[in-house]
C-alpha cells in the first residue's frame, strides 16, 4: 500500500515555490526596514511553555496541541505558535534585550490538531513579528502598520484591519462581570465549552467559533466603557497613530482572539479573497506574557500571518512572474564522449550556469527529446566529429539556430550569453 501524507499536512511541490519564496524575500526585506532581525526557535518545546503562556481554556491548549512524551517521560509540545517561544528566548538569552527592547521575525512549521478544509492545516506556516520592550502605542501602530506594509509589497487584494482593546488585569474583571450580566440569561442555548467558560474565563466566550452562540452575542455591551484610564487611553492613541499613517481600520468591540496572553490591543487583518477561513494575518499586544514565564515586566506587541493563506491568495490573484535560469542540457553523442561532458558541466556550474544531463542515454534524438521536456533554453552537442575538432555545437531552442565554438571557450560564451551585463 501507497503511504502518503497525513490530513492536514500537504506537499509544497516546485510548482508553488516562487509563491512562497515571493512571500519570504519580501518579509525579510521589509522587516530588515524595520529594524527587525531573525530567530529560529525549536519546533517542540515543553508543553508547559505553551500552557502557561497561551492559557488552559483556549481552543489551542484544551483542544489543538500535539503533544507528546518523550522516551525520558518529558511532555513536549509542536509549537501551535510563535510567541510563546520568542518570549522564553527572551528570558533566556538577556543579549536580545541588551538595548531595552527586541524587535524580532520569525518563519516556519506550526502545529494545531484542527479539522482540515481550504486554508486551514494541521501542519502550517506562519511568519511573524514580535516587538519586545516597547509600551509607547506607537508601536501597537507601527507593527499594524508594518502588516500592511507587507501586504500591500506582496500584492495581496482586499484587506481589511479590525481593531479592539481586550483590557488589562486591571480592568478586564469588569469587562467579564458586564459579559457575563448580559451572557448569563442566554447560558443555556449556548455550546459546552461556552458554558464552562462562563465561569472560568468569560471573555473567551466570544471567541466562540458556533453560529448558534454568535447569534446571542448581539447587542453586547460595549467593552470600550469598562476599559480603565490606561488601557481607554492607549486605545484612543492608537486609533489617532494609525488615522494619521493613513490606515483604513474597523473598530471590533468582539475581536478578543484565540490567545489567552493578550492585553490592551488585538487586531486581525483579512482578506475578502479567503472565503472562511478569512483571516490573513492576527495579533496584539502581551504586556504580560514575559513576565508570566518568569521574565521581567516587558511589554509587547505582535502578529503572525498564515502563509499558505498568502499563497493561495496570490496563486488565484496575482501575477507573479517566475524567473528562471536558463538551463543548457549537455548531451554527448556515444559513450566515449560522456566523460568529457561530464567535467564540462562541472566547470559550467563552477561558473554559476544551470546546467543538467542524462547519464543514461547516449544518442542524440532521445537526449533533445528531454531537454525539451526540461524545457532546456541551450543544448551543447558532443559528438565524435566535435571531439576530433576539439569544438561542441551549441543549439540555441529560442532562436532555433545552432552554431560550433571551441570546447575550451564554451564556458566563456555561455556566460556572456546567459549572464545579465
Ligand atoms: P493566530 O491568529 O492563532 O495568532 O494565527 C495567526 C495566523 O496564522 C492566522 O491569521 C492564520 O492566517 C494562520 N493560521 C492559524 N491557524 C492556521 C491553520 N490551522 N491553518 C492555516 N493557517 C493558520 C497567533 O498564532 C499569534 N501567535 C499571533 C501573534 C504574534 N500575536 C502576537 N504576536
Amino acid at each position: 500500500m501507497i503511504i502518503t501524507n497525513t490530513r492536514g499536512t500537504q506537499d509544497i511541490l516546485p510548482a508553488d515555490m516562487m509563491y512562497w519564496h515571493h512571500i519570504e524575500t519580501t518579509a525579510r526585506s521589509i522587516f530588515n526596514i524595520y529594524h527587525y532581525q531573525e530567530i529560529r526557535t525549536p519546533i517542540f518545546e515543553q508543553s508547559e511553555l505553551f500552557e502557561r503562556g497561551l492559557g488552559n481554556d483556549t481552543d489551542i491548549v484544551s483542544k489543538e496541541m500535539y503533544t507528546f512524551l518523550d522516551k525520558g517521560n518529558r511532555s513536549l509540545t509542536l509549537r501551535p505558535e510563535g510567541t510563546a517561544s520568542i518570549a522564553r528566548a527572551v528570558i533566556q538569552h538577556p543579549q536580545l534585550t541588551k538595548h531595552n527592547q527586541a524587535k524580532l521575525y520569525y518563519c516556519g512549521p506550526m502545529f494545531r490538531y484542527e479539522r482540515p478544509q481550504a486554508g486551514r492545516f494541521r501542519q502550517f506556516h506562519q511568519i511573524g513579528v514580535e516587538n519586545i520592550g516597547n509600551a509607547h502605542p506607537f508601536t501597537d501602530a507601527e507593527v499594524i502598520s508594518l502588516g500592511l506594509h507587507l501586504f500591500d509589497e506582496l500584492g495581496i487584494p482586499g484587506l481589511s484591519v479590525s481593531i479592539n482593546s481586550v483590557g488589562c488585569p486591571v480592568c478586564r474583571p469588569v469587562i467579564q462581570e458586564r459579559l457575563k450580566q448580559f451572557i448569563g440569561n442566554t447560558l443555556k442555548h449556548l455550546c459546552g465549552d461556552c458554558n464552562r467558560r462562563f465561569d472560568q474565563n468569560p471573555l473567551r466566550i466570544l471567541d466562540c467559533k458556533n453560529d448558534t452562540c454568535r447569534t446571542y452575542f448581539t447587542g453586547l455591551p460595549d467593552i470600550h466603557k469598562s476599559l480603565c484610564h490606561d488601557c481607554k487611553d492607549h486605545f484612543n492613541s492608537v486609533v489617532e497613530y494609525l488615522d494619521s499613517l493613513g490606515v483604513p481600520f474597523d473598530i471590533d468591540p468582539k475581536l478578543v482572539r484565540g490567545l489567552d496572553y493578550y492585553t490592551k490591543t488585538t487586531f486581525e487583518i483579512v482578506s475578502d479573497k479567503l472565503g472562511a477561513q478569512n483571516a490573513l494575518c492576527g495579533g496584539g499586544r502581551y504586556d504580560n506574557l514575559v513576565r508570566k514565564m518568569g521574565g521581567k515586566d516587558t511589554p509587547a506587541v505582535g502578529f503572525a500571518f498564515g502563509v499558505e493563506r498568502a499563497v493561495m491568495i496570490l496563486k488565484e490573484f496575482s501575477e507573479i512572474v517566475k524567473r528562471e535560469d536558463p538551463l543548457i542540457f549537455v548531451a554527448p553523442i556515444g559513450f566515449n564522449q560522456q566523460t568529457r561532458c561530464f567535467h564540462l558541466m562541472n566547470e559550467l556550474r563552477r561558473a554559476g550556469l544551470k546546467c543538467e544531463m542524462d547519464y543514461s542515454k547516449e544518442d542524440l534524438k532521445s537526449q533533445l527529446k528531454i531537454a525539451d521536456k526540461m524545457e532546456a533554453s541551450y543544448c551543447l552537442i558532443f559528438g565524435e566529429e566535435e571531439a576530433e575538432r576539439n569544438e561542441i555545437i551549441l543549439k540555441d531552442f529560442k532562436k532555433r539556430s545552432q552554431d560550433s565554438h571551441p570546447i575550451d571557450h564554451i564556458v566563456e560564451i555561455l556566460t556572456q550569453k546567459i549572464t545579465p551585463q
